[in-house]
């Protein structure tokens, strides 16, 4: 055959043998050598490229390695048929850089939260002191439950702050409430249908739909989910956000609560699924119990996360099962193990046994009080908006007049993050304005990424001097 052919570059960051790897790897894929074919001596293709023998016998090795090539003793190496060999399409092959999420001046997202005042010291002590000879057993894996001593602490924490009874053995533990949720959902039968908040947390629609399961989109108004909806559906399971409707933000009303609770108890295979994921955080009023803790122990599998209290990056979350899904439960996980590593476990249940859960709850809320007052007083001064669903957790609903996407892209392309509600909609739904989900969480400079989006958004600003 004639000496291949290669541009190689010395001053790339990729070693020379690499690239006449790739090269020669390239034309036999795409059959610019043919099967059979003698590759040009080590020492030859070394003149011609004008590369050290060491490099070609790199490159030679590697092909060989992974059978594009063979070699005969004292002959040469030949091209191997490649239909006999699986390989990989270099467009298949994953970008090296990993996909970039867009960076915002001000980002207004609902799941961020304050990355400031998170008690570093504490944590690194407890991770320390687990880290450890002494505690080499965590090494091995855990209960599948979750650790009991976890388990324990929340079901205590549980009853504390949210009035939810339960024994640790009702707990189940996993990486995040998208992981649980496939879980739960093995529960219950193939034909189940499930009602859902509409507009919901978009996750759990897409988890469903992904397991073949049949979802019906409920209602919600300024009261929460619409029972009456519910009532008139085939669903046996729905899942509900009563402390803080996500995305909306609104508080199930006593009188839902009550008929939501009585619709669950008219059929043994009906059954609510409560996800009390930012309930920490509530700025008006007397803390609400769960559901659960209303009469419905029987009914409600209360799901709860730390993904607002403490970071979402732990992947932390759990759910409590009634008694009568326990044995489901039990007879169809048997050979799970737990999803959450044990050290991280640990460290939790340590942190929340020493009163360092409560006492960072208590400074977190203070801050998020702060930031939620910040922000309800900086939209103030724009009467052209309206805020709903400000009572609880860590984003607001704000309504305007315009077109969604108009407003959403406009703010995107000067550097701030908002979050239409559309986004969140199971099935199409008609608005008269454009709404957006506000997150405060993360956000540490609110008048100015208020003032920057009503800017963009060129709505005035009255100030008292200007009434
Ligand atoms: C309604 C709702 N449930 C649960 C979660 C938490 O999910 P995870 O535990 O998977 O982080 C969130 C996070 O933003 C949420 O909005």
């Amino acid at each position: 055959m004639d000496l291949l052919l290669f541009s190689l570059n010395k001053e790339d960051i990729t070693p020379l043998y690499e690239q006449l790897y790739e090269g020669i790897k390239d034309a036999i894929i795409q059959k610019k050598i043919n099967v059979g074919e003698k590759l040009p001596s080590k020492r030859k293709l070394s003149d011609f490229l004008n590369i050290s023998q060491t490099t070609i016998e790199l490159a030679y090795a590697q092909l060989l390695a992974e059978g594009y090539i063979s070699a005969k003793a004292r002959v040469g190496y030949f091209v191997e048929d490649l239909d006999e060999l699986p390989y990989v399409e270099k467009h298949t092959i994953l970008p090296k850089t990993p996909t970039q999420k867009p960076t915002y001046t001000y980002d207004f997202n609902p799941s961020g939260i304050d990355i400031e005042h998170f008690p570093f010291s504490t944590w690194r002590k407890y991770a320390r002191d687990l880290y450890d000879t002494a505690h080499a057993d965590l090494l091995l894996t855990g209960e599948a439950q979750g650790e009991f001593a976890l388990r324990q602490e929340i079901a205590t924490y549980l009853y504390q702050s949210r009035g939810v009874e339960c024994s640790p053995e009702q707990i189940v533990i996993g990486s995040g409430t998208e992981q649980l949720l496939p879980m739960l959902i093995r529960l219950f039968e193939e034909a189940t249908v499930f009602a859902l908040e509409h507009p919901g947390y978009p996750s759990v629609d897409r988890i469903l739909r992904q397991h073949g399961r049949s979802v019906f989109p409920i209602n919600v108004d300024d009261e929460g989910i619409i029972v009456n909806e519910l009532e008139k559906s085939n669903a046996d399971v729905v899942y509900v956000t009563p402390s803080h409707q996500f995305p909306t933000g609104a508080i199930l009303s006593a009188t839902r609560r009550t008929q939501l609770l009585n619709w669950a108890a008219a059929s043994p295979t009906r059954y609510i699924i409560e996800d009390d994921y930012d309930s920490e955080f509530r700025y008006t009023g007397k803390p609400i119990p769960a559901l659960q803790a209303l009469n419905g122990k029987d009914k409600v599998i209360y799901m709860s996360t730390f993904t607002k209290s403490l970071m979402p990056s732990l992947r932390l979350a759990y759910f409590v099962l009634p008694p009568s899904l326990l044995a489901i439960y039990q007879r169809v996980f048997t050979y799970y193990t737990s999803t959450v590593p044990r050290f991280d476990q640990h460290i939790v249940a340590n942190f929340m046994r020493d009163g360092h859960f409560s006492k960072h709850l208590n400074r977190m809320r203070k801050i998020y009080r702060k930031k939620h007052n910040a922000l309800i007083d900086a939209f103030t001064h724009y009467p052209q908006v309206r805020i709903t669903g400000s009572q609880a957790g860590m984003h607001i609903l704000l309504a305007l007049e315009g077109n969604e996407q108009q407003l959403w892209q406009s703010a995107k392309t000067q550097g701030i993050g908002v979050y239409p509600l559309s986004q969140y909609l199971l099935q199409p739904a008609h608005y008269a304005d454009a709404r957006f989900l506000i997150g405060f969480g993360q956000l540490y400079d609110i008048n100015q990424a208020v003032d920057a989006l009503m800017k963009v958004w060129q709505l005035k600003k009255i100030t008292p001097h200007s009434l």
